[in-house]
């Protein structure tokens, strides 16, 4: 199964932890990052892995950049039961009472269109002492296993 990262950033960090994941479980894997501003939900197919990836902004929405692909699921509802993802979301303990909230608002859209969610959302606090590669790599690492779990069974 190939993969693809889409990403919701507003500074960059989003991106960049795209590039550090796949780097780490690239090998033998066909992969690409893509922003989320470049992609609709009509473009998600049953043949890829999705890992969304965004940070949140605001009073705990989505970049900027994410939120036609946010408001395309809300608005036109389209069917995504052929559609597998993970999440990690980014956000900062300072913003106590939205914190991480644009990756749960994409979940949860995703969700209700009838996507397929593998593993627990990930999340990384900017307020603590981890870098956001050292706790996603090994999430995205725990993701693929129950993905292939799921395939062997
Ligand atoms: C103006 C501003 C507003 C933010 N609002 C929130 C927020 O509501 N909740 C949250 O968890 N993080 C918030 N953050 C933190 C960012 O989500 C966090 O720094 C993230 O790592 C940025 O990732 P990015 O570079 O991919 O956009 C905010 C940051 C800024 C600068």
């Amino acid at each position: 199964m190939d993969i693809c990262f889409l990403y919701g950033t507003e500074t960059g960090s989003s991106e960049m932890l795209c590039e550090d994941i796949e780097a780490e479980i690239g090998a033998g894997i066909t992969s690409q990052i893509q922003s989320l501003a470049d992609v609709t939900p009509d473009d998600l197919n049953s043949e890829t892995f999705y890992f969304f990836v965004t940070s949140t902004y605001g009073s705990g929405d989505l970049p900027v950049t994410a939120q036609p692909f946010a408001e395309a699921l809300e608005q036109k509802k389209p069917d995504l039961s052929h559609v597998q993802f993970a999440i990690f979301g980014l956000g900062d303990m300072v913003f106590e009472d939205t914190f991480a909230h644009g990756s749960m608002l994409l979940m949860d859209k995703l969700l209700a269109c009838g996507a397929r969610m593998v593993g627990e959302r990930g999340i990384h606090d900017a307020s603590g002492h981890d870098m956001p590669e050292d706790l996603a790599v090994p999430w995205a690492h725990e993701v693929l296993s129950k993905l292939n779990a799921a395939a062997a069974a």
